[in-house]
């Protein structure tokens, strides 16, 4: 593996290393060595073209963990403004030396088009509405760490399945792994093309909830939502949004999780997402061991 563009490039066996080597590395850097000397003298650039909390805030803290020099580079207030485009931005990174390059970008298959300009490593870090691979990395990791299992772990994705480049990931890996998913939104944020995903569709919360081990909440984004968005926010959160009394329906060791940012009072209740079963903080935790695992497989290891 050269680059990691979608979740759907990933076999089983590499998925199952990735997550094995960021369990290692959680163990590793969680003991007393926090820093590890395997990416001294590389350079990471995470490039981003679209705002970021968690995903930019890990994959620095990964790479930093690594020994590696990370550059952060956002396309507010650099010569993008001036009009340079995105090849032109990544041919002078890679003229600094850069060795992997993490790139978010508005553009579905952005990060496809850099590797092909780029020596380097690139690394999705979210293009448009199309992929999130190491987001459903993460997530897997998070499903297997608290149930102990992925095979066969039913999996419901519901909200803004249009717009989410998380869903999509999210659907291909865990069909490689073993797992069954059903997405549920409404008809209206539902893709075209979904028949060919493997997955299920449903457009009924309640009828898949007591049915679902996994129940990963997405955000409506309001920011891609170039019509107008129907039903509305306020039917939405009644027919979808996840609130104490859909909770209790739920089975008793199912999990709740959702990878951010969240709106609470929207997709997820304030109550629901702070509970011990909602695992939104690990998910952010186990972000940096496997962006860590991500970078040393990419760019160090053997
Ligand atoms: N989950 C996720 O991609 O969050 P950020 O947009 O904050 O990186």
């Amino acid at each position: 593996m050269r680059h990691l563009l979608s979740a759907g490039d990933l076999s089983r066996d590499e998925a199952l290393l990735v997550l094995d080597t960021a369990a290692e590395l959680a163990q590793v850097s969680g003991r007393s060595v926090k820093k590890l000397p395997t990416l001294r003298g590389r350079t990471v650039v995470n490039l981003f073209y679209e705002d970021s909390t968690r995903t930019l805030t890990s994959f620095e803290l990964a790479a930093k963990r690594l020994s590696a020099d990370v550059v952060n580079f956002s396309a507010k207030g650099s010569s993008v403004s001036k009009g340079e485009s995105l090849k032109d931005t990544a041919l002078t990174l890679q003229a600094m030396g850069a060795d992997g390059v993490v790139v978010r970008h508005s553009a579905s298959g952005a990060a496809h088009r850099l590797a092909e300009w780029v020596d380097g490593a690139v690394l999705n870090a979210g293009d448009g509405t199309h992929e999130h691979p190491t987001q459903a990395l993460l997530d897997v990791y998070t499903m297997r760490e608290r149930l102990g299992r992925l095979d066969g772990l039913r999996v419901a994705v519901v909200g803004d399945i249009l717009h989410s480049r998380v869903a999509r990931s999210n659907v291909l890996l865990l069909h490689t792994l073993g797992a069954e998913v059903t997405l549920v939104a409404p008809p209206t944020l539902v893709p075209v093309s979904v028949h060919t995903w493997p997955c299920s569709v449903s457009y009924d919360l309640d009828a898949v909830l007591p049915k679902s081990d996994v129940v990963m909440l997405l955000r409506v984004q309001a920011e891609r939502m170039h019509d107008a968005f129907f039903p509305t926010a306020r039917e939405y959160s009644r027919r979808y949004g996840l609130d104490g009394e859909r909770f209790a329906r739920m089975q008793d060791d199912a999990i709740v999780m959702h990878p951010g940012p969240m709106v609470r009072g929207m997709e997820i209740s304030a109550e629901v997402a702070d509970s011990p079963r909602s695992t939104v903080n690990e998910q952010v935790a186990n972000g940096v061991s496997v962006r860590m695992a991500v970078l040393y497989l990419l760019l160090g290891g053997s």
